[in-house]
């Protein structure tokens, strides 16, 4: 099965043992928030402040450089053969790393992957909410004023229950206008009303997670209608507890609905996923067979910011 994700943070594909490598390199203590070997969390804000923490331990460009080549050569692996990722100034930036060395680190390491397995990869630069309107537009300027060929996406991770989204549109606006592909996280731990935000406010046509937009059939018809992509996490969803279990995740409703669905691992060693296990959930959790999987495949392909 060739596969394809849209959606997984740069940072979140770090596997604890890298972590644990590049901590000891610079003398830190992580002992808190890795036990053996994988991350200790246990709610999503405790979740991102283990991401945030993980995140310190990237203090060099050639440190970003070994993160993507080790994501992306995995990704290879599982026979994807096209992956977009979420990279976030803001955490190469408290660490020194500015916001050209962090893209070229990146870049560069998916030159490497791609040189050794054919895998081709871009980037989505991507603010964080929690921070605040004034570190998003930043962030945008920063994509807008110093473009890079593996640069073609502009989006917005954090906690969705912070600020509100209007207060981001004029971020919004400059990453579009400077020609970025656009999509945010909505519809995760927010409802219905967060999509439709996103939507109006911020003119995105990808939607980070979206799943809980089931939970308005009219928003539901407005995503077939408009041709929305649902950058869908399962894995994900489950490990934080947005839903209970499998049988209450609405992934099989919304496709048989007509939305346009794809398969992603979002922090693949902190949920104990991978996009391989993202394709065996939908086969064995949501009964879809080899020829729709191969369908979300061909959507993310189709979507792509490239
Ligand atoms: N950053 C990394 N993973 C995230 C998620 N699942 N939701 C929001 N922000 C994130
Ligand atoms: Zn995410």
């Amino acid at each position: 099965m060739l596969k394809a994700e849209l959606h997984c943070h740069i940072e979140g594909a770090a596997e604890p043992d890298l972590v644990l490598r590049l901590a000891r390199k610079y003398g830190m203590d992580v002992s808190d928030i890795i036990q053996d070997h994988a991350y200790q969390w246990n709610d999503f804000t405790s979740f991102l402040n283990c991401y945030d923490t993980a995140s310190r331990v990237f203090r060099e460009p050639e440190d970003y450089r070994l993160l993507a080549y080790d994501y992306y050569s995995r990704l290879a692996d599982q026979n994807a053969i096209y992956g977009e990722v979420f990279a976030s100034p803001d955490h190469a930036a408290e660490m020194g790393i500015g916001y050209s060395d962090m893209i070229n680190a990146i870049s560069d390491g998916i030159d490497d992957a791609q040189k050794q397995f054919g895998i081709e990869g871009r980037i989505i630069v991507t603010c964080i909410r929690h921070l605040g309107p004034e570190s998003a537009e930043l962030v945008a300027e920063l994509c807008a004023s110093n473009p890079h060929p593996k640069v073609t996406g502009f989006g917005m991770a954090g906690d969705e229950r912070a600020f509100q989204v209007e207060d981001f549109a004029n971020a919004f606006a400059i990453a579009g206008d400077a020609g970025l592909g656009l999509t945010a996280h909505a519809g995760e731990l927010d409802g219905p009303k967060s999509i439709e935000d996103v939507l109006d406010l911020l003119g995105v046509k990808r939607i980070g997670h979206g799943v809980r937009a089931v939970e308005s059939p009219a928003l539901v018809e407005r995503l077939v209608r408009e041709q929305i992509v649902l950058e869908v996490c399962a894995g994900s969803n489950i490990a934080l507890g947005i839903y209970p279990g499998y049988e209450q995740h609405p992934l099989p409703t919304l496709l048989n609905a007509g939305v346009r669905i794809t398969l992603n691992s979002d922090d693949p060693p902190y949920f104990h996923t991978s996009l391989n296990n993202e394709y065996d959930i939908a086969a064995k959790h949501f009964g879809k067979n080899d020829e729709q999987l191969a369908g979300c495949t061909r959507t993310a392909i189709n979507a792509a910011f490239i």
